[in-house]
């Protein structure tokens, strides 16, 4: 599937349907260079269940992992930029996962749903989304609602 974002209010429209998608056991695998918008997504992702939350949710580059509480389920908020080896197997089901920096997590033979989105940066604001689902049929579905 691919979404033309055209500027960050478009973003954040769009995260929000997302989020409505969502059951809470979802693995989010984004990919996209610096500055292409993964923490941005993550953080409308969020702040579209919780709009208190949106000032919490910032890069986790010299944590790994920052954990948001919303009212739906837990997010776990990953990224691998500086520390490329992350255990997610003990939280894996128990809350979304959203992880930066993608390329660096091996996930083999997992039954939960997994969305992968890649971001490409087209202009200032505008962004192409590419996104594959695995396990996740009916999130494809409701996302093209
Ligand atoms: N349509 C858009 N989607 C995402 N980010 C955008 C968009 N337009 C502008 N931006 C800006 O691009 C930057 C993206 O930064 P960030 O989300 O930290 O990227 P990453 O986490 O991928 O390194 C932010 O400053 C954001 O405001
Ligand atoms: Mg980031």
């Amino acid at each position: 599937m691919e979404i033309n974002i055209k500027n960050l209010n478009e973003l954040r429209n769009f995260s929000k349907k997302f989020a409505n998608c969502l059951k809470g056991n979802e693995i989010i695998l984004l990919y996209g260079n610096l500055g292409a918008g993964k923490t941005t997504f993550t953080k409308y992702l969020v702040s579209s269940i919780n709009p208190e939350l949106e000032d919490d949710v910032n890069s986790p580059t010299f944590t790994v992992m920052n954990i948001y509480e919303t009212e739906k389920f837990p997010v776990y908020h990953i990224d691998l930029y500086r520390i490329k080896d992350f255990d997610i197997s003990d939280i894996i089901g128990t809350g979304v996962i959203v992880i930066e920096w993608s390329e660096y997590i091996k996930l083999e033979n997992l039954d939960v749903p997994i969305i992968k989105i890649k971001i490409l940066t087209e202009g200032e604001e505008e962004r192409k989304l590419i996104i594959e689902f695995e396990n996740a049929e009916n999130i494809k579905k409701c996302l093209s609602e």
